[in-house]
């Protein structure tokens, strides 16, 4: 069905690879066109409860954007570029209501990098390598990685990072917030699904307000109690607050509906 990802969707997370294992996974036109096709789905097919994204391959989650195609872009073919990807791909996953975790299994580079920080979290293998090397090619970042970066690590390490274009490994970007787990890389994906699993356990409206909520702060939104206020609200008219408030006073788990 698409030409540059797999996607296959198990007990309700959609795992979604980026397919160019020969090139890294790099994301070229193709792979972004496919990964807001793919993203609109998650939107709109209520059979996904959650997604992983990861990469082909053994050595790359993706190594950037498709280094091959800037030669031919001017100024606005740049901007056109960053602000279309920006919309189509990485503002769609940052908003999506249900939970998208990166699964960074090897380099994660430029694009790379903004992918998995336009996620809501990220887990790692053991042998992520996260970086934003753009500076070596005479550019910077375009698909939000000074802003996704400076809000996870703080203004002096985005700094070094970005202008540097060092990589960081995984158990430093642990230290650093960039990455919620480390696991073997054989673990990865299991353990990625088992967190997903627990997620989907959960109110699926309250998990979508607290995604809202949660990038209302990370966005510096000026608005952010009082949307809290409101959405704490909204939870009470749902289905799922009630059997929520229910099974705890009745001593059960929860079977929630996700209404
Ligand atoms: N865009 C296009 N092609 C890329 C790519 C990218 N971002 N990253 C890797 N590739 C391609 C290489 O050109 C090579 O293709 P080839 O076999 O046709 O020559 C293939 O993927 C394998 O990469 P290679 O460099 O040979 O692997 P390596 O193990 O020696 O190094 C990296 C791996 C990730 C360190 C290195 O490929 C690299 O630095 N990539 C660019 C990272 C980058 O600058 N990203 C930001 C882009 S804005």
């Amino acid at each position: 069905m698409y030409k540059t990802l797999l996607t296959e969707l198990e007990k309700g997370t959609l795992i979604i690879t980026v397919n160019r294992p020969d090139k890294m996974n790099a994301l070229n036109k193709d792979v972004i066109k496919e990964l807001g096709i793919v993203f609109d789905e998650v939107y709109s097919n209520s059979e996904i409860k959650s997604v992983i994204i990861t990469g082909a391959g053994e050595k790359a989650f993706v190594a950037g954007a498709d280094i091959s195609e800037f030669l031919s872009l001017d100024a606005e073919g740049g901007a056109a570029l960053a602000r279309e990807g920006q919309a189509n791909v990485f503002d769609k996953i940052e908003n999506c209501p249900k939970p998208i975790v990166a699964a960074v299994n090897g380099f994660s580079l430029g694009g790379g990098c903004e992918l998995a920080m336009a996620c809501h979290f990220r887990v790692a293998g053991s042998n992520a390598k996260f970086g934003q090397p753009e500076v070596n090619l005479g550019l910077i970042p375009g698909y939000g990685g000074t802003q996704r970066l400076t809000r996870l690590v703080g203004k002096g390490k985005a700094m070094e990072m970005i202008m540097s274009a060092d990589m960081v490994g995984a158990d430093d970007a642990k230290t650093l917030g960039l990455v919620n787990h480390v696991f073997a890389p054989e673990e990865l994906l299991a353990k990625t699904k088992e967190i997903l699993q627990k997620i989907q356990s959960k109110a699926p409206i309250a998990v979508a307000q607290v995604i809202a909520c949660i990038n209302d702060a990370s966005n510096g939104s000026h608005h952010g109690f009082e949307n809290e206020i409101e959405r704490f609200g909204a939870c009470f008219a749902t289905e799922d607050m009630k059997e929520g408030v229910n099974s705890f006073l009745e001593k059960r788990k929860p079977v929630f509906k996700g209404k």
